[in-house]
């Protein structure tokens, strides 16, 4: 039999799994989400989402995925042969794909902005009108699908020209720069004046604000976040050693990708509040505000700018490559494993359909802003049914599965590596993937739908 390759280390499992969970999550998607929901409040609520709801169902599929040595699919047909739980893996190729349709257009804004920082339409203008840049840029039919087209193009091209190694390779040198530049941003960011207000906004949480609504949210940005409930986790676990402790490289990662998500919220909003911007306003948030710091760092010489600001969007494209990288891989693996097709027509098929969905989201900003699906635009409503509703789910099925599909002594072996370790925590952790984490999920789904 095909020895099943291995990571080489602990920090290498930790390093492959935050390199898919860093992401645009982030940097983009938590500093405005957690300004539409109120600051301080939600970051409560986000912490403990991410503990008692996301880091359980983690562990669920890391140890799906090593006990089973396989994908997805392979996993459930393997440890539950002949049952229907296979269709649930079924979910996990629709779901990154989903995604993938719409964070290719937030991928897209990511080149336009590298572009516009490298001809320095930054700085040619005064920093006070750079976050009206963005509303123009999206409001415009032709240049975010140019953008998008051109994200989804790399990302095809990457998947189908395996040059994968070379993107992993380099994003181990622009994952520890972005870092670098956000914590640098971070300091910069603070010295603002103005920026006490953005300060005391996410450090002083209004309870009034701590709502179901809220709470849906920040559960859906823990999956989103750390790339819970659509199977990268699973199939990056099956790469494990046995004698890796699971329940450490879990917390390697969700600590790494919460403290990211955080320096990013305190290098963003403070700065929100210097430039006058409101921290509800959506998905621009991070494209309005930094390069306005990134202005203002440049105090007047736009070379230092312009280079500040080009560091950073290669950076943030090549953490947002390697997440739409896995998002794409999973439905190709499933058509050339399952369905024997050629990998290229699998790659083109699926980069095709996701673009194609893509286009609706992207125009949703601008000539399609008055057409809505049950209330939201059409980007909004593929980012809540993929982040509250399809994640979760998914996540909740990996969870039930480990809970009540397998026996407690296959769980415990495979957590405890046959005894060795955590032989103490697992009876808690046990306890959370059986009772508290399911009942939590179904929870925030049932007062989703009634409220
Ligand atoms: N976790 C990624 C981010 O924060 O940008 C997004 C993501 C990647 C979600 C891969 C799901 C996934 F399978």
């Amino acid at each position: 039999m095909k020895q099943r390759e291995h990571f080489g280390s602990r920090f290498a499992v930790i390093a492959a799994m935050a390199g898919s969970a860093v992401g645009l999550g982030n940097i983009w998607r938590f500093p405005y989400i957690l300004g539409e929901y109120g600051g301080a409040a939600f970051i409560l609520l986000y912490v403990a989402a991410c503990l008692l709801l996301a880091l359980p169902i983690f562990y669920a599929e890391s140890l799906i995925g090593r006990a089973s040595r396989s994908d997805t699919f392979g996993a459930m047909k393997k440890l539950a042969p002949g049952t229907a739980w296979r269709w649930a893996g079924l979910l996990t190729v629709v779901s990154p794909l989903l995604l993938l349709s719409y964070y290719s257009v937030v991928g897209g804004w990511s080149v336009e902005y590298l572009f516009k920082s490298l001809s320095f339409s930054f700085t040619d203008v005064p920093a006070d009108d750079i976050p009206h840049l963005f509303g123009r840029f999206i409001s415009s039919p032709w240049q975010p699908l140019f953008a998008h087209t051109a994200f989804m193009g790399l990302v095809a091209g990457v998947v189908l020209g395996g040059v994968k190694g070379g993107i992993e390779k380099f994003s181990k040198v622009a994952m520890p720069a972005l870092f670098l530049l956000i914590l640098a941003i971070l300091v910069y960011s603070l010295t603002l004046p103005g920026a006490g207000r953005g300060v005391e906004y996410l450090l002083k949480p209004d309870f009034s604000k701590v709502t179901a609504d809220a709470g849906a949210a920040a559960l859906g940005q823990a999956f989103f976040s750390l790339s819970l409930g659509v199977g990268t986790i699973l199939t990056y676990a099956s790469y494990i050693k046995k004698d890796e402790n699971l329940m450490v490289s879990g917390l390697g990662t969700a600590v790494s990708d919460l403290l990211f998500a955080l320096i990013a919220a305190f290098a963003v909003i403070p700065a929100v509040f210097a430039a006058g911007l409101q921290p509800g306003s959506g998905p621009g948030l991070v494209f309005e505000t930094l390069p306005y710091i990134f202005h203002k760092m440049g105090q007047g010489v736009p070379l230092v700018s312009t280079l500040v600001s080009s560091v950073f969007f290669v950076a943030i494209l090549a953490a947002a490559l390697t997440s739409a990288i896995s998002m794409l891989e999973v439905g190709v693996a499933f058509l050339t494993d399952e369905r024997g097709m050629k990998r290229r027509t699998a790659t083109w098929i699926l980069a095709f359909g996701c673009w194609a969905v893509g286009i609706l989201c992207s125009l949703s900003f601008g000539p399609l802003s008055h057409v809505k699906v049950l209330g939201y635009t059409f980007f909004d409503f593929l980012d809540h049914l993929c982040s509250d509703w399809l994640l979760p789910l998914g996540g909740l099925i990996f969870t039930l599965f480990v809970g009540w599909k397998m026996s407690k002594k296959e769980v415990r072996n495979e957590f405890t590596n046959g005894e060795t370790v955590n032989t103490r925590i697992f009876g808690v952790i046990y306890f959370l993937m059986r009772f508290v984490t399911p009942v939590g999920i179904v929870i925030v789904f049932l007062t989703n739908l009634l409220m």
